[in-house]
């Protein structure tokens, strides 16, 4: 019998609306004190207790460079390795000695890639899987265990970058874009972390974006996931520490900018005039950060890493500000509701 879900529902009792405790006003200033000295201060002071430890540690961080570790001879999967960033981590993590199992939709790309993994002295295997599916992501799981063994690395890399604003494309479209870029994740996370856990030890990888940090209309769907791939991957690190897993298990989730990949985006990027105005990285560029990243068991890793000052700085300031800034970077305006057959999600 499956598990019951416990989940907020009306269908069964209707809605029963919740009952506060009667509080009398007098005796309130009287409650809110003893609330402090109860709870407040001693949870305060707590706090601070458990700051000195992680300062302490912050501190030394700054002087000595990060531990790195090895991670030769371990599985990693990289999901949209045929092309582009994917295929740039897959060669990167094969250079740490990691043998590499290569999903995508597209299979002659991913044959290509897990060739030139195999170059490398490691053992590669394309398989093609759309990541969008929780069936076809549960059969990998089986076909990458019986061909490479359990997987250590987890990378969540596929998406589908998508100009397209609230009005434009259709259902299907935007149902596409969710599941390809956000739902995918839960599917491998549910499959795969559970080996890693009874293995005690692995490490997941979410490719975020910089529009996690810094929303710009236009891509709202896209923008939704990236902020929500940028959710999941913080609340899965703080249940990990929960369980007391946090020093064997680790997640990163990566922070980029724009990035070389397909000719098609660069187009698009060129324009728009994005590319006599930002710097792009080339995927090479952008895997090696991540990889260092990993290997030090980072949780974020911004491309370029100054991002990460910026990103942080933006959520602070005044909505005001904000879109001012917005609109210098962007410096003119991305031409409203694009049709969905013109600027539709960037299909492989
Ligand atoms: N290119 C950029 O400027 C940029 C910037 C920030 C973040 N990112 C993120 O980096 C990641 C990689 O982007 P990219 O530019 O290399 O993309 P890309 O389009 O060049 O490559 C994506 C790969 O994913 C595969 N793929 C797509 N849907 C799939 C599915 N359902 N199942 C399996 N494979 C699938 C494609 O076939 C392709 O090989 C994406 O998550 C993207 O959002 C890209």
């Amino acid at each position: 019998m499956e598990d019951e879900v416990p989940y907020f529902t009306n269908a069964d009792e209707g809605y029963v609306p919740a009952k506060l405790a009667e509080r009398s006003s007098k005796a309130q200033p009287l409650r809110l004190l003893q609330f402090a000295v109860r709870h407040v201060i001693p949870d305060v002071l707590h706090f601070l207790l458990q700051l000195i430890p992680l300062i302490v540690q912050a501190l030394v961080g700054l002087v000595l460079p990060a531990k790195k570790k090895s991670i030769r001879g371990q599985t990693a999967l990289v999901t949209g390795g045929a092309n582009g960033l994917g295929r740039a981590l897959c060669l990167r993590l094969a250079r740490e000695g990691c043998h590499v199992a290569v999903v995508d939709i597209d299979l002659p790309g991913a044959q290509r890639t897990a060739a030139d993994v195999r170059q490398l002295g490691v053992k590669s295997v394309a398989f093609l899987a759309d990541i969008a599916s929780s069936e076809e992501v549960d059969r990998l799981r089986v076909a990458v265990e019986t061909k490479l063994g359990p997987v250590d690395v987890l990378v969540n890399n596929a998406g589908l970058l998508a100009v397209l604003s609230l009005s434009g494309g259709n259902a299907a479209d935007l149902e596409r874009i969710i599941n390809v870029n956000l739902l995918s994740h839960f599917w491998t996370i549910r499959s795969f972390l559970p080996g890693m856990t009874d293995r005690h030890r692995g490490h997941i990888v979410g490719i975020a974006s910089i529009a996690a940090y810094f929303p710009v209309g236009r891509f709202i769907p896209y923008t939704v996931t990236k902020y929500a791939v940028r959710a999941l991957m913080e609340s899965l690190n703080s249940e990990l520490r929960m369980d007391g897993l946090d020093h064997e298990l680790h997640t990163t989730c990566v922070y980029p900018s724009l990035i070389a990949t397909r000719q098609q985006f660069m187009e698009m990027l060129d324009s728009l005039n994005f590319l006599k105005r930002f710097y792009v990285f080339t995927p090479e560029q952008v895997a090696e950060q991540i990889v260092t990243g990993v290997l030090a068991n980072k949780r974020e890793v911004f491309v370029p890493n100054i991002l990460a000052l910026f990103c942080k700085q933006f959520e602070c300031l005044p909505s005001g500000l904000r879109h001012l800034l917005v609109r210098c970077v962007m410096r003119g305006k991305i031409p409203k509701l694009m049709s969905a057959q013109e600027n539709g999600s960037k299909q492989p």
